[in-house]
């Protein structure tokens, strides 16, 4: 399965944060923001990365993320030239997808939550159609909801409904097989001018091959989009560290736990950061779990 990370777009709410860096490159707490999608897909097996961001932006990526061979993945670079629609991430990633299922994660999203790596391994490994992941909010006519019948079957998706039939809001991770090329290139924009994902899950859902998993009341799926969910999220990642005294989106810890990287590179990675804690951490990990 192929990921794609989705860091382009204006982040006008974050105003004046970035007028001059994107959105996916700020602080939330002690990590640059994409790390923590990058985490997702890295958590869900997948190694074969493309990050597409703005076109003033990629350079900024790639000095932080290069090709990715330190984490034992491999990242490539397209480019948005506006933010036409998380849906044409399909058409600028077509050539990487190829042949091959895909996961697309939003390069805002944060997802945290018990057993969620064994969730996401469960379902990237068995993909007919899409998957798409549903969080209970309580402010649900701001997303796109998902409505389900009584056996949890998804019989209908709204985009910013005015009046939600359910409160499960549809999160910024989406699985899919490799229709999603061919449905997205068969697209219009919407009234707002964007290629939709709503469009292309609502062709999957018209299949009858659109399932929602609810991730339950348990988990945290963060917003990042304006400047008090951002420190909210910075907050929430502070507290947790703080208490459990283990990081949240750790690039180098996923990569060793998943079997990217050996403890040896594991241990060098945490030379690399020097006296910093996170160096600290990492150094730490390599030594004791070897
Ligand atoms: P949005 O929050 O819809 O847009 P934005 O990040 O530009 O912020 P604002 O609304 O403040 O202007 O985007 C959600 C995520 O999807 C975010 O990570 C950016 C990404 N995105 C793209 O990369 N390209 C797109 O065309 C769209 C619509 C979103």
């Amino acid at each position: 399965m192929k990921g794609i990370l989705l860091a382009g777009g204006h982040g006008t709410r974050l105003h004046p944060l970035t007028h001059a860096v994107s959105k996916q490159l700020l602080p939330v707490y002690n990590k640059p923001m994409v790390y923590y999608p990058l985490s997702v897909l890295m958590l869900a097996g997948i190694r074969d990365i493309l990050v597409i961001t703005a076109p003033d932006q990629t350079e900024l990526f790639r000095a932080l993320l290069g090709d990715g061979e330190k984490l034992g993945i491999s990242i490539e670079y397209a480019e948005q030239p506006e933010p036409n629609g998380i849906a044409e991430a399909f058409l600028i990633g077509a050539k990487h997808i190829g042949d091959d299922r895909v996961a697309l994660v939003l390069g805002d999203n944060i997802f945290h939550g018990p057993n969620f790596p064994t969730l996401l391994r469960r379902h990237a490994r068995h993909i007919d159609g899409c998957v798409l992941f549903g969080y209970g909010v309580k402010d649900p006519e701001r997303y796109g909801v998902g409505e389900v019948d009584a056996s949890g079957k998804l019989v209908d998706i709204a985009e910013k409904p005015a009046h939600p039939r359910s409160n499960l809001a549809i999160t910024g991770l989406y699985l899919y097989d490799n229709d999603v090329v061919d449905i997205a290139g068969g697209l219009r924009p919407s009234a707002r001018g964007e290629l939709e994902i709503t469009d292309v899950n609502r062709v999957y859902l018209e299949r009858g091959k659109a399932q929602l998993v609810d991730l339950g009341r348990g988990f945290a799926w963060l917003d990042t989009g304006t400047h008090d969910s951002l420190l909210q999220a910075g907050q929430y990642v502070q507290v947790l560290e703080q208490r459990q005294g283990v990081r949240i989106a750790c690039l180098e810890e996923i990569a060793f736990r998943m079997g990217f990287i050996d403890a040896d590179a594991c241990y060098r990675l945490g030379v690399e950061f020097g006296s910093s804690d996170y160096g600290e951490y990492l150094r730490g990990i390599a030594t004791r779990e070897t």
